[in-house]
């Protein structure tokens, strides 16, 4: 006897199952989870995966986003603790791992996440070969070499997050000391994310005005307003990551 299913809908082609443009976030701590919610509520995939070595609070987080699903348009979330569920992903973002702790650099993270990438490269890559790496976590631009390396994809496949973090947190900092939105306010920060970025002053522009324009020792030591605690504030927020 037809099921109900069978009696409501008739299939007038074979019904698609598998996904044309999936996502996996490898690694559901506080950003990985992050990164899911932005990807569902742009409504960027078809399917998205979720991979962390934590499975109950996985499945816990996997079924928050499930039952969500009223307010996405991704009909299929998925999770496991290995690249099984990952298969043939276009785009996989690399959350997983250690924080740095309180007073410890994000250097001190190398060797712990270095090892967690060598579990988790060679397997999704495997998996998804045609896939683009997104990596995010830190130190990111080492790990973002790593992974390359690891990897074995062609370079313009890797991608580390950078300092986009820092220069939206700049863009923000001089925004609110302006009371200006953060879109009209544009700069950059450069160089390694974190400790050592660097602030490109003569870039620092609010809807095209430069700043540097209207008040010329900007960022130096001269400064009397010290613009350059703005960058100090940038890099001491990184240490609540
Ligand atoms: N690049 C940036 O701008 C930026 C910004 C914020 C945080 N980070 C970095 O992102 C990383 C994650 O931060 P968080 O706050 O989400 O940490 P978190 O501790 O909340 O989450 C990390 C998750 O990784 C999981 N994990 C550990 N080993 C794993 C493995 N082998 N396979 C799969 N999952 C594994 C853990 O179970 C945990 O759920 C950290 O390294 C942090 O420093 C980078």
């Amino acid at each position: 006897m037809a099921s109900v299913k069978e009696k409501l809908i008739e299939n007038v082609f074979k019904e698609e199952t598998s996904a044309q443009n999936k996502i996996t976030i490898v690694g559901c701590g506080a950003v990985g989870m992050a990164c899911a919610i932005s990807v569902l509520m742009r409504g960027l995939t078809d399917e998205l995966a979720l991979i962390d070595v934590m499975e109950d609070k996985l499945k816990g987080e996997m079924m928050d986003l499930q039952h969500g699903s009223l307010f996405f348009s991704t009909p299929k979330i998925v999770s496991g603790k290995d690249s099984r569920v990952s298969v043939n992903s276009k785009i996989i973002i690399i959350t997983a791992g250690a924080r740095q702790q309180e007073g410890e650099s994000r250097l001190n993270l190398v060797q712990r996440n270095v090892n967690i990438l060598k579990k988790i490269i060679p397997d999704i890559v495997k998996t998804s070969p045609d896939c683009k790496l997104l990596v995010v976590s830190n130190p990111v631009d080492i790990l973002t070499y790593i992974t390359w390396k690891m990897s074995g994809l062609p370079k313009n496949r890797i991608i580390g997050s950078g300092t986009n973090l820092d220069s939206a947190r700049f863009r923000f900092l001089v925004g609110s000391r302006l009371g200006v939105n953060p879109a009209s306010c544009h700069g950059w920060i450069i160089g390694e994310h974190g400790d050592s970025s660097v602030p490109v002053w003569s870039g620092l522009n609010i809807a095209g005005v430069p700043l540097k324009s209207l008040h010329p020792s900007l960022g130096t030591d001269e400064d009397k307003e010290h613009w350059k605690t703005v960058h100090r504030q940038v890099v001491e927020r990184a240490y609540m990551e």
